[in-house]
């Protein structure tokens, strides 16, 4: 038995925040954010944006494209670490809002490995025959948590929502999930709730150039581990999908490992880091443009605060 991925959506904000827009807001250049970071672009979420909402919009397009009844669904997962609410848990609303009537939902927090993580647990449940058919959205509103002075910071995130729709199979699907975490990290990478002691309001730190060098140490590792695993060499890998956190990293990891680029989706360009939202959205963006066609195998692989890190090998 095996989970199979038949529908995928996503939800960008209207507003677009360009390198341009940045240099009226904080000392740096279109010049600088291009060559250290490969963005150009950001979509950014407004009053009217929430988790929910984004995730909700991603979730219907994905049903549409898997052609089920919304009742279908007796799973939904989010993934987020900017959930509007810590309850009702957005996927608690994703379900009001889509009238769905009855299903497991909860929120998880791997930052940007969520979505790696949600469809790790979803796939569980639907081969363990639990679920039949299960939502997994990444939703993330980080724009809103960077303190504005924070040069590094401003310049790679984005928000944006990304949704697949899963169900049971007797073919390929997800074959293979591997799922790491290391707390010894946390300093590195961390956005503190809220403290009621505190009149500080807490924001999103990052101590990028450390981050950056130890993600790459990871995610090559971990793509060595999947390929050994699963007793596959890099060449039979049709597409790999990155999570999106700046073009220079998935560039050191392409070459370290002689993947070409033309086999790798990108979008950092355009959505900057959405978090756990990059991998859904660049899923659904190059399968609805024609890239990736069925039956192609996929490597997705993410690294985030935690530090969480994790891959998915899977045919769609
Ligand atoms: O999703 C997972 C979480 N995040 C990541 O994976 C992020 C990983 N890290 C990165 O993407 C990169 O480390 C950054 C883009 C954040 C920074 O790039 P870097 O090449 O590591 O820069 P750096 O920290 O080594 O700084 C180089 C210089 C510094 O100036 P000095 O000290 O050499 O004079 C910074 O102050 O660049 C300066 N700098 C900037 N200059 C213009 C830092 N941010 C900016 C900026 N504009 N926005």
């Amino acid at each position: 038995m095996f989970t199979k991925i038949i529908g995928t959506g996503s939800y960008l904000p209207k507003n677009i925040r360009s390198n341009k827009d940045l240099e009226k807001i904080i000392n740096t250049s279109d010049e600088w954010i291009i060559t250290r970071t490969g963005i150009k672009t950001r979509h950014i979420a407004d009053v009217s944006d929430t988790v929910s909402s984004m995730g909700s919009c991603a979730a219907k397009k994905a049903l549409i494209m898997a052609g089920i009844k919304f009742n279908k669904i007796d799973m939904i997962i989010t993934a987020t670490t900017s959930s509007s609410h810590a309850f009702p848990s957005s996927a608690c609303q994703i379900q009001f809002n889509l009238n769905i009537n009855n299903s497991i939902s909860f929120d998880i927090a791997a930052a940007c490995t969520g979505f790696i993580y949600g469809l790790s647990i979803a796939d569980n449940y639907i081969k363990n025959g639990l679920v039949n058919y299960a939502l997994v959205i990444g939703s993330d509103i980080l724009s809103k948590t960077i303190d504005i002075n924070d040069r590094e910071a401003i310049v790679l995130f984005g928000d944006g929502a990304g949704a697949v729709v899963l169900c049971k199979s007797d073919t390929p699907g997800i074959i293979s999930t591997n799922l790491h975490a290391n707390g010894t990290y946390g300093r590195l990478l961390s956005l503190p709730y809220y403290n009621y002691d505190s009149k500080i309001i807490p924001t999103l730190k990052m101590s990028g150039n450390e981050v950056f060098k130890i993600a790459i140490n990871k995610i090559i590792s971990l793509v060595k581990e999947t390929l050994c695993i699963n007793k596959i060499n890099i060449n039979n890998i049709d597409w790999f999908i990155p999570h999106q956190a700046n073009l220079r990293m998935i560039t050191a990891i392409s070459k370290k490992l002689d993947i070409k680029m033309e086999k790798i989706i990108i979008t950092v360009d355009k959505h900057g880091n959405t978090s756990a939202a990059s991998i859904p959205l660049a899923l659904d963006e190059a399968i609805r443009n024609g890239k990736i066609k069925l039956d192609d195998l996929l490597l997705l692989k993410a690294f985030g605060g935690g530090f969480t890190w994790g891959s998915i090998l899977l045919r769609l």
